[in-house]
């Protein structure tokens, strides 16, 4: 099965997702790695690693022509399964429905609680006593698609915004690749 990596920034859960594909723990091929930034870290890791790169610039292109572009680039490479490591952009519903349940996101809070941005910190100022992560399909809504893994962290009075990321971060580093591996053993039950 091959991946498509689409990422806008540091690109931390792309280098565990690529761990656990170098490691065999994750039996998958990453095809492409795409960013909408182009200076974007997550790419110079991607580089020193042999792997194919797309640096797109999304700013000022209207979304559906920017995605049309990421489309053809990922049917090109032959994705089978499309992962969204910290890609801060919404798809257009044309994306979506050309990859149904191909998507997958990584989110860091106990989805449905928490969507959008700087969720560790509306978590924390919320005062919730668990935290967490969630790796779910992508639909059109706003981090609202199928659930397929969680994971959580316990808030400790000490804890900071901070404190509280780098432990969800952690935790999305071990659920990503599982969470993966699980949605490709659900495609491939659904192609045979
Ligand atoms: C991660 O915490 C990821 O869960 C979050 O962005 C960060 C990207 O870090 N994604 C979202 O908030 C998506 N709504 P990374 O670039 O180091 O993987």
């Amino acid at each position: 099965m091959r991946l498509g990596i689409l990422l806008s920034g540091r690109g931390s859960n792309f280098q565990a997702i690529y761990r656990a594909v170098e490691s065999g723990s994750l039996q998958a091929e990453i095809a492409c790695v795409i960013s909408n930034v182009p200076d974007a870290p997550g790419l110079t890791f991607a580089v020193s690693k042999g792997l194919q790169i797309f640096a797109l610039d999304s700013k000022g292109v209207k979304r559906v022509d920017f995605d049309r572009r990421v489309l053809e680039i990922l049917r090109t490479n032959k994705v089978d399964l499309v992962c969204l490591a910290g890609y801060m952009r919404l798809l257009s519903p044309e994306f979506v429905d050309a990859y149904r349940n191909r998507i997958v996101n990584i989110h860091p809070s106990l989805l449905p609680a928490f969507p959008g941005l700087d969720a560790q910190t509306q978590a924390f100022d919320y005062g919730v006593k668990i935290a967490g992560c969630t790796v779910h399909y992508v639909d059109e809504g706003l981090d609202s698609g199928k659930i397929i893994a969680q994971a959580s962290v316990e808030v400790l009075p000490e804890d900071t915004a901070q404190t509280l990321s780098a432990k969800i971060l952690e935790q999305e580093h071990l659920l990503y690749p599982k969470a993966i591996a699980m949605a490709l053993a659900t495609l491939s039950k659904s192609e045979s």
